[in-house]
């Protein structure tokens, strides 16, 4: 008994040194979890030509979330609960210079107002100008867009604030950047904290299900330790391609 308990464990200790491995492989540097390193490389991006916004879009732009987005939409609007606009409160945790919440904005007419997180100010300070110089984006999206310049691993925000949060490419990041499993745990944390029951959390990501789930699975028992509520984890290949595989992986936090 004793005996095959050791096997368990050995193997448990294998198999985590190979998932470190792959991940390691698949990094391409192990600064991306730093605010440094995304300035420059936001910094170093130049307008090609005029009229265009030079916004840099991880593994690809709005178009292809499109189905995604209209099923949340559809999911956190069922029991939203009433504020003063009936507005779906949305995080994007991570925005970089991507264009997708203004374009998320833009499609659903309004009915939602991001707030977009990121510590680069060199992408905030894009992303400011982009709005304002767009014509595709002043007016009706600019006031319902908001940027902060905080860490994702300890949001400014209170529990409750967001009936959908989201990020694209950001946990990636954070993975393949030193500590990577104190800063993934406490990011998926910090993305459930700031939830109301009954949100949801998307993740958009080209890490495969074998490594991706069990982070969601540790993150779901420490919520459970913390607070006894259902959570439930699921996942979707979104790739449009051969190639590349794209995975959505849907958090629903407190709903039965
Ligand atoms: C791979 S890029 C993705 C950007 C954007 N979501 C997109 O789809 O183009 C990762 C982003 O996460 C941001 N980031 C990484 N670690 C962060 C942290 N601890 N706090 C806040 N932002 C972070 C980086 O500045 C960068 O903009």
């Amino acid at each position: 008994m004793q005996c095959l308990r050791l096997k368990h464990i050995l193997q448990a200790c294998k198999s985590s040194a190979r998932i470190h491995k792959q991940r390691a492989k698949s990094g391409q540097a192990s600064d991306m979890g730093m605010k440094s390193y995304w300035d420059a490389f936001y910094r170093s991006r130049r307008p090609r030509d005029l009229g265009d916004s030079n916004c840099f879009e991880w593994f690809f732009p709005y178009s292809e979330t499109k189905d995604v987005f209209q099923s949340a939409f559809a999911n956190v609007a069922e029991n939203l609960p009433g504020n003063d606009f009936n507005l779906i409160r949305i995080a994007e945790l991570g925005c970089g210079t991507s264009e997708l919440s203004m374009e998320l904005i833009q499609d659903h007419q309004s009915s939602c107002c991001i707030t977009c997180v990121d510590f680069s100010t060199a992408a905030l300070e894009h992303n400011q100008k982009n709005v304002k110089s767009n014509a595709r984006f002043h007016g009706s999206v600019a006031g319902h867009l908001a940027y902060v310049a905080a860490d994702v691993c300890h949001l400014p925000f209170s529990e409750n604030s967001f009936d959908l949060v989201f990020e694209k490419g950001t946990m990636d990041a954070l993975l393949k950047s030193e500590n990577t499993r104190p800063k993934s745990d406490q990011f998926l944390l910090e993305a459930i904290r700031v939830l109301r029951p009954g949100g949801m959390f998307l993740q958009f990501s080209d890490e495969a299900p074998e490594l991706r789930l069990d982070l969601l699975e540790r993150m779901k028992s420490h919520v459970w330790q913390r607070e006894p509520k259902h959570i439930s984890v699921s996942f979707k290949n979104i790739s449009h391609n051969d190639a590349l595989e794209y995975f959505v992986y849907t958090v629903q936090y407190g709903k039965m």
